[in-house]
């Protein structure tokens, strides 16, 4: 009988397997899990191996230990693409007078909103900025996002834009939870500030300052993600050019938070400068839909954050597929508009208010959330040489994810081939 090759773990048995392989998923083809039934994964030195049904990889393996998916549903661990996770403080007094009529573009500009958060946020030690995220982080973990990106911009000045960096990267080498950085300094205008000279302070002194930052405490990882918060009362759209002209010209890659609550052409912007991701897109004009259609720039929608405003539009999600786009789903985890660290909340919501069904919302917060962080390659689907990185759910049919909310259904994670969130006993079905 020819040898088996060894491998460190076989997750066997799953009743459906999400394979999720073949790339980013685009327009209509969203949607498209690889589903086996019967399913196993391989897992060697933190990559998968292999997947395939169980008795295939049983005949073609022999495992250091193994790990029962029966009845329930494998697949890959939840990329979360946009998050604005360090912060300190909360703004649950906004919360109410938002319940109460007052709307939040209004509270930013009487100096309430992403600034107060900033007033709390700028003077935090990394100590403290690191105890009030780490808690979210775990939630994240436990909900079953396994990668996320973490912007700055809480800070708008570079010393503490910089520190809000630190305690990413920090996080992310304490894991299990991958980080992904992304610096957002032109995140609202800090007061007393005219927006064209806090516009030339980025692009003068904090971008090139980063560059030499990243050379020295980057750990040689890939460079941050430039974003800009394109919108009235923020940066228009000259300023968000400049911005990420500058970024650009640095080598930084690209996102934009675009037409949230004012179509003021940020799309088109981030097709025309090749960014990463063009992010909310709720008043997005359909011409400019049609241009991301055509792109490689990902359409991330983040139907929690309309939710969290209590607002009546929702990301166009059907609008997006119909020309062709990448779309990806994130959180928007922040303290102002969406408190939420659960991808499966997100998915829920993509499903009642976009028109996404289950599968095509697996699609868009895996493979596609990875792309829209260039992270396609790694993570996203289970491949062979990806990272193993990966949910048990407690649940034996994947469309239990969107049809229900409000619980977990994650009982196992492995991230790199560790299991971090042991199975929970209580079964779910
Ligand atoms: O994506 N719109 C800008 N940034 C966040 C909100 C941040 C905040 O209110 O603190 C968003 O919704
Ligand atoms: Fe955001």
């Amino acid at each position: 009988m020819e040898s088996r090759q060894t491998i460190d773990l076989l997750v066997h048995s799953a009743a459906q397997l999400l394979t999720l392989a073949g790339g980013p998923q685009r327009g209509r083809a969203l949607g498209e899990l690889g589903l086996i039934e019967d399913g196993a994964v391989a897992i060697r030195a933190g990559r998968i191996a292999a997947t395939g049904s169980t008795e295939d990889l049983r005949r073609t393996f022999s495992a250091a230990s193994e790990l029962s998916a029966a009845g329930r549903v494998v697949m890959p661990g939840f990329v979360d693409p946009h998050t604005h996770l360090v912060w300190a403080g909360d703004r649950a007094t906004e919360f109410e007078q938002r319940i109460q009529g007052a709307s939040y573009l209004e509270i930013l500009e009487a100096g309430g909103g992403i600034l107060s958060t900033v007033r709390r946020t700028r003077f935090a030690s990394l100590e403290t900025l690191l105890a009030e995220s780490r808690p979210r982080l775990r939630q994240m973990l436990a909900y079953g996002t396994t990668t996320a990106e973490a912007k700055t911009g809480y800070g708008l000045e570079l010393e503490a834009e910089l520190r809000i960096l630190r305690a990413i990267l920090a996080l992310d080498s304490e894991g299990p939870v991958e980080l992904v950085p992304t610096f957002l300094p032109a995140h609202a205008i800090p007061q007393g500030w005219q927006p064209e000279e806090y516009v030339a302070l980025i692009c003068d002194q904090m971008l090139p300052a980063l560059v030499v930052w990243w050379a020295r405490y980057g750990q040689g990882r890939p460079p941050p993600f430039v974003d800009v918060f394109c919108e009235l009362g923020a940066f228009d759209l000259s300023l968000s050019r400049r911005v990420l002209e500058r970024a650009h010209s640095l080598g930084f890659p690209l996102k934009i938070h675009a037409d949230e609550f004012n179509p003021l052409g940020g799309t088109r912007l981030a097709v025309e400068l090749g960014a990463a991701s063009a992010d909310h897109l709720l008043q997005t004009p359909d011409s400019e839909l049609e241009l991301l259609g055509g792109s490689d720039t990902v359409a991330v929608g983040l139907p929690a954050t309309p939710f969290g405003l209590g607002a009546a539009s929702y990301p166009p999600a059907r609008a997006i597929l119909q020309h062709g786009g990448i779309l990806a789903l994130g959180t928007d985890l922040n303290p102002g508009t969406a408190w939420c660290e659960s991808m499966q909340f997100a998915i829920g919501l993509a499903c009642r208010t976009m028109g996404l069904s289950p599968a095509q919302a697996i699609a868009a917060t895996t493979i596609n959330a990875a792309a829209a962080i260039h992270r396609d390659k790694s993570i996203g689907s289970l491949e062979p040489d990806k990272q193993a990185d990966l949910l048990i759910l407690g649940v034996s049919d994947f469309r239990q994810l969107g049809y229900r909310f409000g619980t977990n259904l994650v009982s196992t994670v492995i991230k790199k081939g560790q299991i971090v969130v042991a199975q929970r006993t209580d079964g779910l079905d």
